[in-house]
C-alpha cells in the first residue's frame, strides 16, 4: 500500500493574488475550491457579512484579515470580494449555511482589488490613487482633493461616493488591499502616525457610506510591538476594524480537506493502520479523528511550525504539499509509522 492509496493529494504549491478574483472564470474557481471549517463559516456568517452588508446600517466596520505567512488571507479575500461582486457564485461555494448568509452581500457591490507594492507613497495616495484609477475604468469621475488641501479625508469620501451612487444608485463599493503591513513595516514614524490616522478615517466612513474595506496583514498589527509606540493610535484604528483571525485550525482544516483529502472509504484503512501504533503516541486513541484526518502529517506538527514560523517565512501549506509530493509513490511501512518523521 503506497500513500498515494490512502489520499487525494491536491498539491497546494502557489499563492493566491487577489487580482486573480478580477477575472470572472478565475473568481468562480477561488470560490468553489475554498474549503470552508465551521469556526470560518461562523466568522463569515456573524463577523464579515454583518459588517460588509449596507441595508440594514449598524455601525459597520472595515475588516482585517490576519494570519501567518501562506495560510489562505489572500484567498479568502478573493472569496469574499468574488461573492460580493458576482451573485451566481453563491452556487458554487462550499457551504450552504455561509452561502445563505452572504445572501445579504452577494451581487451588491462594485470592487477594487489592489496589492500595495514597495512604494514611498502615502497610504492615502495608494488609496486614493487606486480608487480613481477604479471609478475611471467604471466611469465614475471622481478628484480626490490634495491632501495639503483638506483638514479631514471624510468630505472627500462622501463626495466620492455620491459620484460613485450617481452611476451605481444601487451598488457599494468594496476596496480590497492586500499586503498592507508589509507596507507599513517600511514607514516611517511621523509617517506611519498619518498612515494609521488615515486607516481611522477610512474604517469610519464605512460606518455612515457604503463604502467597505478590506485589508489583509500577517501578524495582528494591534498587538505587534513593532508598532506599541503607536498605542494610541492603533487604538482609534481598532475601534473602527474588526479582526478576522485564520489561526492553526483553520490551516489543519485545509490541509485535512483539500491537501489530504481522504475518501470515507481511505479514512478507515489508515485508522486501521494506525491502531497498532495508538499506544506509541501521546492521546492518538483520543485524538484519532484528528490523526486520520491530517495523515500521513502528525497533527503536532502544524502546532509546533506555527510556533518556529518567526525564524523564517515559510509557508506551513507548501512546505506539506512539497513533501508529501515526494512521499505519494512510497511503500507506508508496518513497522513502524514514517510518516510521522513529516
Ligand atoms: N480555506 C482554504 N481552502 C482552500 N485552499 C486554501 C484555503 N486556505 C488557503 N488555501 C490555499 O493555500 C495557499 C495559500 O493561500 P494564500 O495565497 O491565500 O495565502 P496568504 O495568506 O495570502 O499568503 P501570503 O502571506 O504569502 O500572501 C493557496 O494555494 C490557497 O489556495
Ligand atoms: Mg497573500
Amino acid at each position: 500500500m503506497k500513500y498515494g492509496d490512502l489520499i487525494q493529494f491536491e498539491p497546494i504549491e502557489t499563492v493566491v493574488q487577489l487580482r486573480d478574483a478580477d477575472e470572472v472564470t478565475r473568481a468562480r474557481q477561488l470560490v468553489s475550491t475554498y474549503v470552508i471549517s465551521d469556526e470560518m463559516a461562523e466568522r463569515l456568517t456573524n463577523l464579515v457579512f454583518p459588517q460588509l452588508q449596507f441595508d440594514s446600517p449598524s455601525d459597520n466596520k472595515a475588516l482585517l484579515i490576519v494570519g501567518n505567512y501562506g495560510t489562505g488571507k489572500s484567498h479568502l479575500m478573493s472569496v469574499i470580494s468574488s461573492i460580493a461582486e458576482h451573485e451566481a457564485l453563491l452556487s458554487v461555494l462550499n457551504n450552504e449555511k455561509v452561502a445563505a448568509s452572504a445572501q445579504t452581500i452577494a451581487g451588491k457591490f462594485k470592487v477594487v482589488r489592489r496589492e500595495i507594492g514597495s512604494t514611498t507613497m502615502s497610504l492615502r495616495d495608494i488609496v486614493t490613487f487606486y480608487l480613481e484609477e477604479a471609478l475611471n475604468d467604471m466611469g465614475v469621475i471622481y478628484t480626490f482633493p490634495g491632501a495639503s488641501q483638506i483638514p479631514s479625508n471624510k468630505p472627500a469620501f462622501e463626495e466620492m461616493m455620491a459620484s460613485f451612487q450617481a452611476v451605481f444608485p444601487d451598488h457599494g463599493l468594496l476596496l480590497v488591499v492586500d499586503e498592507l503591513l508589509e507596507y507599513l513595516r517600511t514607514r516611517k514614524d511621523q509617517e506611519l502616525i498619518l498612515d494609521l490616522n488615515f486607516l481611522r478615517e477610512v474604517g469610519e466612513v464605512c460606518k455612515y457610506l457604503r463604502f467597505r474595506f478590506i485589508a489583509g496583514v500577517q501578524e495582528a498589527i494591534f498587538d505587534s510591538p513593532r508598532f506599541i509606540h503607536m498605542a494610541d493610535q492603533l487604538r482609534r484604528v481598532k475601534d473602527r476594524f474588526e479582526q478576522i483571525l485564520i489561526v492553526r485550525k483553520d490551516v489543519k482544516f485545509v490541509v485535512a480537506e483539500r491537501l489530504l483529502k481522504k475518501t470515507g472509504e481511505q479514512q478507515v484503512k489508515i485508522r486501521e493502520y494506525l491502531m497498532p501504533f495508538a499506544k506509541f503516541y501521546g492521546h492518538m486513541n483520543e485524538r484519532m479523528d484528528e490523526f486520520v484526518r491530517l495523515f500521513p502529517v502528525h497533527p503536532d506538527y502544524i502546532d509546533v511550525f506555527e510556533q518556529i514560523r518567526v525564524v523564517e517565512k515559510r509557508e506551513i501549506l507548501k512546505t506539506l504539499s512539497y513533501a508529501m509530493k515526494e512521499l505519494l509513490n512510497e511503500e507506508v511501512p508496518t513497522d513502524r509509522t514514517r510518516g510521522y518523521s513529516l
